[in-house]
């Protein structure tokens, strides 16, 4: 068929689709992605004014009043209003009339008719086990009226309270809240992305505009794959060869290198992000209640790091930062002590950038040919029999993850290690959802991002919008007993097609389904009713700026 009449079809079977015109504001679901475990909807809407008060509870500490600030100022950007964001005083200080809060403000009272009032309690999921602890810190309870009472245990619980708003206003002069009563509160602990900045090295707006986002769709984990084959992307300052000699742009292919000289960043020809940069989105993220967890890929994936200190390798020599896509036939050496030393130096300066408790040590797709014959493993080899690289592995696995307890922090590896992984490791299932059972099954607990629904760089022939919308994150035949183990899941973006003209587009509509996968209850999910909020959410997310992909298979209503 011509592309013409391809183009025709589709809009035809598009207009026979499912989704009629939007009907009055009033009979469409409330435009929030992801959909809170409850939501009553009531008559009339709160208006925002210059002026109302956004009184937060001095107990909150600086989170709170940081989480009230960051909404305040987005507030004001998209919707021109200006907020008053005001403490409360220590309750010994009560010295209002009935119907006032005593704030910091400049009266010392606040009036809380009107206004947007805060409280500091979890009390509404108190009966919680310790294990969805993460529930009652996440979580909240929201009620528009004549005024806004918000009820969080935490920060995290706050800023997604507020987020929750931020999709509910309608412009409009004032813009106004509809009235409503939502409780809610995430499934998942563990909610994020992997973007691979390794093969795709994006500059530190982009990736502060990813975490932005995020946030805003309550996803609270950026899994940052900065190293990989073909790029070292961390300065540092104890093996500064890793960032002058792996940290190379030389390695991107033109179209990438170009995109970011148009952008005016990279065009020094500096392949990776200084420690300034790095504490700096790290500090971003952590405004915005979301855990920068850092991926080294080691022993395979490391040709970079390899490239700038051979010794890592078992035969001493070189190789060389890697270009294109592929599985490149080289490892650090497990056999050699020298490489544990470099390990705990680099993790004890990684982990003074990276706060997270986490560190990801990546360890998939180990090609890594002369591991059995290097003299350099022999002496392991004979004292522990292993008969294959495996073996191997399971020793590198165990040594690095004792030199990430030194550190203070807990290992994740991809489902490659599932059968040796030392206890208290964190199982990523990509290849099979499965490995996570299999890892539960072992007392081990897992993130979920299965190439099937997850990979979010592959194309839409891959898998539709719908199948990533209607996956479900708990593997087949899982025991319930075991359900905790399972944290959460991923999208990945993965880097090796990624430019900066085309990130958006694989990232999104995907990360804002994701986003309600990870969220909300298993059966407040609908495919019809999530497309008809996504609508209003793509048109804002597209009049700031970013690009959808498209989602023809969705539209031709194909499996
Ligand atoms: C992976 O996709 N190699 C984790």
């Amino acid at each position: 068929m011509k592309k013409n009449c391809v183009l025709i079809v589709m809009a035809i079977l598009a207009g026979l689709s499912s989704h009629p015109a939007p009907a009055a504001p009033r009979d469409q679901p409330l435009a929030l992605i992801p959909w809170p475990a409850s939501v009553e909807r009531q008559a009339g809407a709160f208006a925002l004014k210059d002026g109302t008060a956004l009184v937060v509870p001095i107990q909150g500490g600086a989170d709170f009043a940081a989480a009230a600030e960051l909404w305040a100022a987005k507030l004001a950007d998209r919707h021109g209003v200006r907020l008053s964001v005001v403490q409360t005083r220590p309750m010994e200080a009560r010295t209002c009339p009935p119907g006032m809060i005593i704030t910091s403000g400049p009266d010392g009272c606040t009036r809380a008719e009107g206004a947007i009032v805060v409280e500091m309690s979890p009390a509404f999921l108190s009966e919680l086990p310790p294990e969805r602890a993460y529930q009652a810190q996440q979580g909240y309870r929201l009620e528009v009226g004549t005024s806004i009472r918000i009820m969080a245990g935490a920060g995290s619980g706050l800023h997604n309270a507020l987020m929750t708003v931020l999709q509910l206003v309608e412009p409009g002069a004032p813009p106004q809240v509809p009235a409503v009563t939502i409780i809610d509160y995430p499934r998942f602990s563990w909610r994020g992305m992997l973007l691979d900045s390794s093969r795709s090295f994006e500059p530190p707006e982009v990736i502060k505009s990813y975490i932005d986002r995020l946030s805003e769709l309550k996803l609270n984990v950026f899994h940052w794959h900065i190293v990989d084959d073909q790029g070292w992307r961390i300065e540092s300052k104890v093996w500064p060869r890793l960032h002058e000699v792996g940290g190379t742009l030389a390695a991107m292919n033109t179209k990438k290198r170009i995109a970011l000289d148009k952008n005016g960043w990279g065009a020094d020809g500096r392949g990776y992000y200084t420690q300034d940069e790095l504490r700096e989105i790290v500090a971003y993220a952590a405004a915005r209640h979301v855990m920068i967890v850092p991926e080294i890929d080691i022993p395979g994936h490391s040709s970079a790091m390899q490239a700038a200190y051979p010794e890592l390798t078992c035969s001493g020599e070189a190789v060389p930062v890697r270009h294109g896509i592929g599985i490149f036939p080289s490892a650090l050496c497990p056999g050699k002590e020298n490489v544990y030393e470099f390990l705990d130096i680099l993790f004890a300066e990684l982990v003074t950038i990276f706060p997270a408790p986490y560190v990801h040590i990546g360890s998939d797709e180990v090609m890594a040919k002369e591991w059995m014959s290097a003299p350099a493993n022999q002496e392991l080899i004979a004292k522990y029999g292993y008969t294959d690289n495996a073996g191997l592995q399971s020793y590198f696995v165990k040594r690095v993850s004792e030199i990430l307890k030194k550190h203070g922090r807990t290992m994740i590896a991809w489902d490659e290690v599932t059968d040796y992984a030392p206890e208290g490791t964190v199982i990523q299932a990509w290849r099979k959802q499965d490995y996570a059972r299999v890892a539960a099954e072992k007392g081990l607990d897992s993130i979920i991002s299965p190439v099937t629904h997850c990979y979010i760089d592959y194309p839409q022939l891959s898998f539709t919008l719908k199948n990533l919308y209607s996956f479900e994150p708990i593997p087949a035949g899982l025991d319930p007993k075991l359900l905790a183990h399972i944290k959460g899941g991923e999208v990945n973006l993965w880097g090796e097609r990624v430019t900066l003209d085309n990130i958006d587009k694989k990232a999104f509509p995907r990360v804002i389904a994701h986003a309600e996968v990870m969220w909300s209850p298993a059966d407040a999910r609908d495919w019809d009713q999530f497309l008809d909020r996504l609508r209003p959410i793509k048109k804002d997310l597209k009049k700031r700026g970013t690009k959808f992909g498209k989602t023809w298979r969705d539209l031709l209503l194909l499996p």
